[in-house]
């Protein structure tokens, strides 16, 4: 069994708690897109694992961990993450690989971030800063690329970055009158990482197809949201690479007919970081009633994140690109004590009623959202186990999600920990 989980809104769904239940019953894991931007909760216990880059299948001791091709490494996190995971006895050791085809960020990647982001004021994206869009740009550009193979060449590497960093500099002082950087500071960040991270570094592609042919059972982790994607967003308020179920086959080389389920992530609300239209925001006290108890402040950056209702227009509009079978419902437990719920079941634009998500955002912007209204419950539900036995408004409000999206919702998360999930079926 083959599975993709992936983020039906705008990211920070619960993607790495769903990834860490799947794993019991996985070998190996894989990340297929995205970088450091990504912060996935694990919650085992007493214990809290924030991860960044490797997979969320690492935290458990026997999974395979895959950094597939078109993820963009920042060999600085993932290193302090490899630490921190040793620190915990838990050792990537043998179970790592790294695509040598993945794409390296380095300080110069997130200096431009830094700059374009700074420059552009009010204008921003509201990106992370982790460097990815301007390394998923190099990419593109073929040029000024390194990629995680290239660490295994440093005469080669050397040369390269010299005049990378050339090509850089008359960015960082011409354009934005910043500092230029040093090619041999990175060279010498690069010599150590060569050294920390070629070990794991091979041909995922290789790796994969041969462990799906002996039969491994493969779990695909999305990062970012599917309303975040480059091609199919909210563009330009999105990230850089194709953060729906749509990036998975080009992002490991898996094609999307070896897959056999794709389990789409939601919350029972919707959040946002950084810029861009968000119909159902609800900027009052429900907002902050949902990001205080909910815990919304962000995984990689901190920042306070955007609350508002459930919005089944946007997430039905995931499950059609994404052909998405079943959803996890993330974060039941955060919505009780409110009188009532609303769920967004289509979009007023200019006098039509839509409910075809239009990811354009001059029309979304036009969105004045239509609301079925559900009574909320006050109960505690963080300790149930059994469906049956959640307060009536709740499991009405669940159905109701379930019919307007017309999907089954087969995972239900009443709080931040492991076994705080009933699991339906
Ligand atoms: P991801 O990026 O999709 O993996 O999600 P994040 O980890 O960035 O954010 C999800 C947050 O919600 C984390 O703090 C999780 O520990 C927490 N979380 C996940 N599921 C639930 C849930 O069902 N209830 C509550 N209260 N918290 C949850
Ligand atoms: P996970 O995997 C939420 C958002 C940023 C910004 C936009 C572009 O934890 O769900 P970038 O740094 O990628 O250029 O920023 O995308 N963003 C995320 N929002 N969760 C994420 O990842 C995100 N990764 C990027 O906030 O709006
Ligand atoms: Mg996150």
């Amino acid at each position: 069994m083959n599975t993709c989980v992936v983020g039906l809104q705008w990211g920070d769904e619960g993607k790495g708690k769903v990834v860490d239940i799947l794993g019991e019953h996985s070998d190996i894991v894989v990340r297929y897109g995205g970088g450091s931007n990504a912060g996935h909760t694990v919650v085992i216990g007493d214990t809290k694992f924030a991860l960044h880059l490797l997979p969320s299948g690492a935290v458990r001791p026997n999974i395979v961990c895959v950094i597939a091709n078109a993820v963009v490494v920042d060999p600085e996190v993932l290193i302090t993450e490899i630490n921190g995971l040793a620190q915990k006895g838990i050792t990537l050791d043998g179970r790592l690989f790294i695509s040598e085809n993945a794409h390296v960020v380095l300080d110069y990647h997130k200096m431009e971030d830094f700059l374009r982001e700074q420059s552009l004021g009010k204008g921003k994206i509201g990106t992370t800063v982790r460097g990815i869009g301007p390394c998923y740009a190099d990419k593109v550009g073929r040029s000024y690329a390194i990629r995680m193979g290239d660490l295994a060449n440093l005469d080669d590497l050397r040369t390269k970055l010299e005049s990378v960093i050339e090509y850089k500099n008359k960015i960082f002082t011409a354009i934005y009158n910043a500092e230029p950087i040093k090619a041999a500071d990175i060279f010498d960040k690069c010599r150590y990482y060569a050294d920390r991270l070629l070990p794991f570094v091979v041909d995922t592609t290789e790796f994969l197809h041969k462990s799906i042919a002996a039969g491994k059972s493969v779990l695909f982790e999305g990062a970012q949201g599917s309303l975040l994607d480059l091609d199919h967003g909210t563009f330009p308020y999105v990230t850089s690479s194709n953060s729906s179920t749509l990036g998975l086959p080009a992002g490991c080389g898996v094609p999307a007919k070896l897959i056999d389920r794709y389990l789409g992530v939601a919350k029972a609300y919707t959040t946002r970081v950084g810029a861009g239209p968000f119909p159902t925001e609800q900027d009052n006290q429900i907002g902050q009633y949902i990001r205080e108890r909910g815990h919304e402040y962000g995984t990689t950056t901190g920042r306070p994140r955007r609350c508002g209702w459930f919005d089944a227009v946007a997430a039905s509009y995931s499950v059609k690109i994404g052909a998405v079978d079943s959803i996890a419902l993330m974060h039941l437990d955060t919505v009780a004590g409110l009188n009532e719920l609303k769920i967004c079941t289509a979009y007023q634009i200019e006098g039509q009623r839509v409910t075809f998500f239009p990811a354009n955002i001059r029309r979304l912007a036009k969105a004045t959202p239509i609301y079925e209204t559900l009574p909320g419950w006050d109960d505690d539900i963080t300790s149930a186990t059994d469906f049956d036995r959640l307060p009536v408004n709740a499991r009405n409000y669940v159905g109701r999600v379930e019919q307007v999206i017309g999907k089954p919702v087969t995972m239900l998360g009443v709080g931040p920990k492991r076994d705080q999930t009933i699991v339906r079926c």
